[in-house]
């Protein structure tokens, strides 16, 4: 699938700490990140369970906070307020999914487009992304009558929908087999060269193969490179 290329973005971190309070405890989810992510860029985050991987994207995305350090936004992103990016701008693909319950996996794909007025014209890339993921036959279903990893396609089709400039995904090929996380990856591929941002937050060592570069998180701290 090719298509108009989106205005660059990308991000860049600066001494992110982001804690959690629970009574007495203090968890330190983020403990000083260090990140950049070009526009044209697909970045693969690795690292163990709790080690921070979905708190960073949570803040990334502008769920969370940061208690420390500075987060900025590049290119034409860089002049406006996260909270006035839409699904064109930024688009985030959950680790707990969360389609709209109520809508058919067709209608959550075209979710983003229907907020933007522009259902119509991109009613053919929503049938074209559910075809290349194994979804045209499931259009019509809703999301508890599809199987998690259908389930998660969609939501990365959702998420792709719009040809976002920054493209934050948590482990989206974490309920993929094979063949159809490589479908998934392909599309990430092509998201970046078509000029998006990319970060996803893997366990999957394929993925980290096909990334421009890896980062290795640990207790809260990003490093360059692949764990060791
Ligand atoms: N709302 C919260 N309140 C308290 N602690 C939290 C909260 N959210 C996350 N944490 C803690 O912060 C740390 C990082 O969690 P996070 O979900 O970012 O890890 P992760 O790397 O995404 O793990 P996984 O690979 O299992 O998804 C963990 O120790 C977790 O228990
Ligand atoms: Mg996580």
């Amino acid at each position: 699938m090719t298509g108009r290329v989106q205005p660059t973005g990308g991000l860049v971190g600066r001494g992110l700490v982001k804690r959690y309070r629970r009574g007495v405890e203090t968890v330190s989810a983020l403990a000083g990140v260090d990140l950049r992510v070009d526009a044209g860029e697909f970045v693969a985050l690795v690292g163990p369970s709790g080690s921070g991987k979905s708190t960073l994207l949570a803040l990334l995305c502008g769920w969370e906070t940061a208690d420390e350090g500075e987060l900025r936004y590049l290119g034409p992103l860089g002049d406006r307020r996260p909270e006035t990016f839409g699904w064109r701008d930024l688009a985030l693909v959950p680790q707990a999914l969360g389609l709209v319950g109520d809508l058919s996996l067709a209608d959550n794909v075209l979710l983003p487009a229907r907020l933007r007025g522009t259902a119509g014209t991109e009613g053919p890339r929503a049938r074209a992304l559910l075809t290349d993921f194994g979804l045209a036959h499931l259009a019509d279903r809703y999301p508890s009558q599809a199987s998690l990893g259908e389930q998660q396609r969609a939501v990365v089709a959702r998420a792709l929908l719009l040809r976002p400039a920054v493209l934050l995904a948590d482990e989206p090929t974490a309920h993929q087999d094979r063949g159809h996380a490589d479908g998934l990856l392909d599309a990430v591929v092509e998201a970046a060269r078509g000029g998006a941002a990319v970060l996803i937050a893997t366990h999957d060592e394929l993925a980290w193969a096909r990334a421009d570069r890896v980062l290795s998180m640990r207790d809260g701290v990003v490093t360059e490179g692949a764990p060791s």
